[in-house]
């Protein structure tokens, strides 16, 4: 199924970015139907735990562009893979802290795409990521949303961000 939100290249990049560091827990910020994390849990043999983050149907988005985005079942195109955990939020991520998730070693982030959404999943994924881990945001370069301006703010804070992936919305940070 092709997935409207990441070309295939986009998806092949994520791949491979997360292949280069064996993770073993992954967490995706807005995991939508799931059809990312399911490449991942088939293509990134390390992975033992893998935490897809998203909200229910009823959710208003932060980004009124976002609103079509919300899916009907946060989640399901993974639901058959046992190392797959959902977890619905209510009001959204920035709801969630450092104790109601776990250490990783990589993170996507690629969720609610306001300015303070990408800031605060950022900030989250840092406090759990382990030496070694990645960070990959998805959507820098997208005029239509505010992902460029959070990045570009971390960056500004120090944040080791690369950017962007040639050919794609993508930059990621190792640490
Ligand atoms: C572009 S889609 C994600 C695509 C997905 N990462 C993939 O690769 O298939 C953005 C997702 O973020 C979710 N989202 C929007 N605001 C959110 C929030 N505040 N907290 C968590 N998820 C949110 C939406 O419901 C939507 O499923």
């Amino acid at each position: 199924m092709q997935n409207p939100y990441l070309s295939d290249k986009e998806t092949n990049v994520v791949v491979s970015l997360m292949r280069s560091v064996f993770p073993r827990v992954v967490i995706e910020f807005g995991c939508n139907k799931g059809l990312t994390s399911r490449r991942i849990l088939r293509d990134v043999s390390s992975v033992e735990r893998y935490i897809g983050i998203d909200v229910p149907p009823n959710f208003r988005t932060v980004l009124p562009g976002q609103q079509s985005e919300v899916p009907k079942v946060a989640g399901k195109e993974a639901f058959f893979d046992s190392r797959f955990f959902m977890l619905e939020i209510e009001n959204g991520s920035k709801d969630l802290t450092f104790d109601d998730l776990e250490f990783c070693d990589a993170a996507f982030i690629d969720g609610d795409h306001s300015f303070y959404g990408v800031i605060s999943d950022s900030e989250l994924a840092r406090s759990l990521l382990r030496p070694g881990g990645i960070i990959i945001w998805h959507d820098y370069g997208n005029p239509t949303v505010e992902v460029t301006k959070a990045i570009d703010c971390l960056l500004e804070r120090g944040w080791p961000i690369e950017r962007p992936v040639e050919g794609t919305w993508l930059v990621f940070m190792r640490i």
